[in-house]
């Protein structure tokens, strides 16, 4: 008795308010077959986000022995936090359209961020038409790619993300805001999740940070008359009496101009200016750790040192040379031998020697 008309109490109102509800809603609804949105009920509200605590960031790497300081950007100010993401989303695969394939795929930090191959195929499968180069050192470049055509770290890391992993920034922007430790990351380093923007800055920021030192020629260049072999020494006399420093200019090696050695049939720097007089001239390329970064040239055809070599001191492969910097001389095996020892010496180690941990 007692019990059935407490039910009757606490039942009789929730209808009522049920009932009420269903009136209130229903009330504005004239046609319900013109506006079925108008019948859906409100989506539930998110969950809360799981809370990421990160440890502080990995401190910018020391400076090794005779590295060269990258150049600052007022625009995306390096700093250790930044660094150390575009790190990790350098060898993410989830930066990639399908989920295949990372940057380092084709820049491998043992082959001094090179591939290791002649040409190399982009997610969906076309063809690279020129050869993966060293990363090591981007900092102080003044251009980017063999022709020069992007001018500046951002935007050669937002052209790749597209170009070579087929990713479509927005969308994966978003993939990377869906990992709650990625998002901190960008929260960390630049107070907003990942966005189209910020995830080349942030690749920009390892590059900048992304750099090579303490070989056995810094080392002689820093007083210990030891560090270089018998043969290094002759193979750098060879190499400064021969001009080679004309364009290859310590401490990089590289002089960042634009030169024609003749080879292969690639229009070069004219794809970027479309300057007849630039037709078949590329980027010096960096000799910092050159004997990790076979095969040779823009087109990678020359699989060995030696062989790259040979053809440099024959002063390219057109006959008068085309650069008036390139000056033939005639060096025998021994002589090819010295200056390999010589580019070996330059061999150093890494600020970034390894792959991150993903998150
Ligand atoms: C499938 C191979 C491949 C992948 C993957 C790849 N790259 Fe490269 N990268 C290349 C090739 C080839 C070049 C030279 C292209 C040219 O000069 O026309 C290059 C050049 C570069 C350069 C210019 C270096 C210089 O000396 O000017 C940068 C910077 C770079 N890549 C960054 C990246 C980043 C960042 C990613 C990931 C978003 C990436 N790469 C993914 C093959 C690849
Ligand atoms: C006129 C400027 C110039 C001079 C002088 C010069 N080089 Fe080069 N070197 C280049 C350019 C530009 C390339 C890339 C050319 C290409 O890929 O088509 C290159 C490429 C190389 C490579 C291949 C590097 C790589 O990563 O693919 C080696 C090794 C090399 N040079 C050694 C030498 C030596 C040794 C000498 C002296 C005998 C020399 N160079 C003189 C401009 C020069």
């Amino acid at each position: 008795m007692h019990v059935r008309s407490l039910v009757g109490v606490v039942v009789v109102p929730v209808v009522f308010v049920v009932a009420c509800k269903t009136a209130e809603t229903k009330k504005p609804e004239p046609a319900p077959a013109a506006q079925p949105v108008a019948a859906k009920p409100a989506p539930p509200p998110p969950p809360p986000e799981p809370k990421v605590e990160l440890p502080p960031a990995r401190p910018l790497p020391k400076a090794p022995l005779g590295s060269v300081e990258p150049k600052a950007s007022d625009d995306n100010p390096l700093t250790a936090e930044k660094a150390e993401l575009g790190w990790t989303l350098f060898f993410d695969p989830r930066l990639s359209k399908d989920g295949s394939m990372a940057c380092a795929q084709c820049h491998h930090t043992d082959k001094a961020y090179t591939s290791g191959n002649v040409m190399d195929a982009k997610v969906g499968g076309a063809m690279n038409k020129r050869n993966s180069p060293t990363m090591v050192g981007l900092g102080v470049h003044s251009s980017f790619y063999w022709d020069g055509r992007m001018p500046t770290l951002e935007a050669v890391s937002a052209a790749a993300w597209k170009g070579q992993l087929g990713a479509d920034p927005a969308v994966s922007a978003k993939a990377l805001n869906d990992v709650p430790v990625y998002k901190a990351m960008f929260v960390r380093a630049f107070g907003a999740s990942a966005s189209p923007e910020n995830v080349p800055q942030a690749l920009a920021s390892f590059f900048r940070a992304l750099n090579t030192g303490n070989s056995a020629w810094d080392k002689a260049q820093a007083g210990d008359a030891t560090a270089l072999s018998k043969d290094a020494k002759a193979g750098e006399a060879l190499f400064l009496k021969a001009g080679c420093a004309g364009c290859h200019a310590p401490p990089l090696f590289s002089d960042f101009a634009f030169h024609a050695l003749g080879i292969g049939d690639d229009a070069g720097r004219f794809d970027a200016t479309k300057d007849e007089a630039d037709r078949g001239k590329f980027k010096t390329p960096s000799l910092r750790n050159v004997a990790l970064t076979a095969p040779y040239f823009h087109d990678g055809h020359a699989k060995t040192l030696e062989e790259a070599i040979a053809l440099m001191a024959k002063g390219g492969a057109v006959t008068p040379p085309k650069d008036p910097l390139l000056k033939p001389v005639k060096w025998n095996p021994k002589q090819i031998a010295q200056v390999k020892a010589y580019l070996e010496s330059l061999t150093g180690e890494l600020t970034f020697p390894e792959a991150p941990k993903l998150p």
